[in-house]
């Protein structure tokens, strides 16, 4: 089981130190989420500043495209020190070639299945993928509420996977409750912006390492 903090939802005026508590903690992998304000409203970390956080820690660094047309920007995001990337299913028209590009610049590659996407549609990409990432909030904003009904999509998902090593990672108001639900369901790495950050991050992780077992 991993936890994989969202920088999002990080205070960057202080991320240096916020980042030294998490691998203090034990944390070596960062969720870093791309938002173009056009696949999702919002706006968020591009390629600079992927590479500013490249630069100054060994984090495992998770990056989540919420990008419309994410070919465009996969080759700066790998280039930038991304160690896996994300697409989202709906947000490209050539699923598997994009899958495929992201493999050939070197970096591990991820299907998101936002939370209206059926799971039929990794069926056909498995051998391309080193995880899924389920939302199970609509992208685009964090602090938002946990949607029950994902956690057996979560299962069927984890149905798909199981005779392979693909990871199942879940996004989206993820907390100590929640992970656990996750957890029982099938997943096995877990995002959490506003309940690490919105605290005493060592008293957070702490609360969530403890169900994660
Ligand atoms: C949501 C983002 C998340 C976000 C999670 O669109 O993909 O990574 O930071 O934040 P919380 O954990 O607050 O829902
Ligand atoms: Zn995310």
């Amino acid at each position: 089981m991993k936890i994989a903090p969202s920088v999002y939802a990080a205070d960057i005026m202080n991320l240096n130190e916020q980042l030294l508590e998490l691998e203090k903690n034990g944390i070596d992998m960062l969720h870093v989420d791309v938002m173009d304000g056009h696949f999702v409203k919002g706006m968020a970390f591009g390629q600079e500043h992927v590479a500013m956080i490249r630069r100054s820690t060994a984090f495992f660094l998770d990056v989540h495209l919420m990008v419309r047309q994410p070919e465009r920007v996969i080759p700066s995001i790998a280039k930038a020190g991304a160690d896996m990337i994300t697409v989202h299913a709906e947000a490209t028209e050539q699923l598997k070639r994009t899958l495929q590009q992201i493999k050939k610049s070197g970096v591990q590659a991820g299907v998101v299945l936002n939370p209206g996407t059926q799971p039929e549609a990794i069926r056909y990409v498995l051998n391309d993928i080193e995880m899924v990432l389920i939302m199970t909030v609509n992208p685009g904003e964090g602090g938002q509420a946990f949607m029950e009904d994902m956690l057996p999509k979560i299962a069927e998902v984890q149905k798909m996977v199981e005779h392979t090593s693909i990871d199942i990672e879940v996004d989206g108001s993820i907390d100590d409750v929640t992970a656990k639900s996750s957890m029982n369901a099938g997943a096995n790495i877990f995002v959490s912006g506003s309940y690490v950050f919105n605290g005493n991050i060592t008293e957070q992780i702490v609360k969530l390492k403890k169900v994660l077992i």
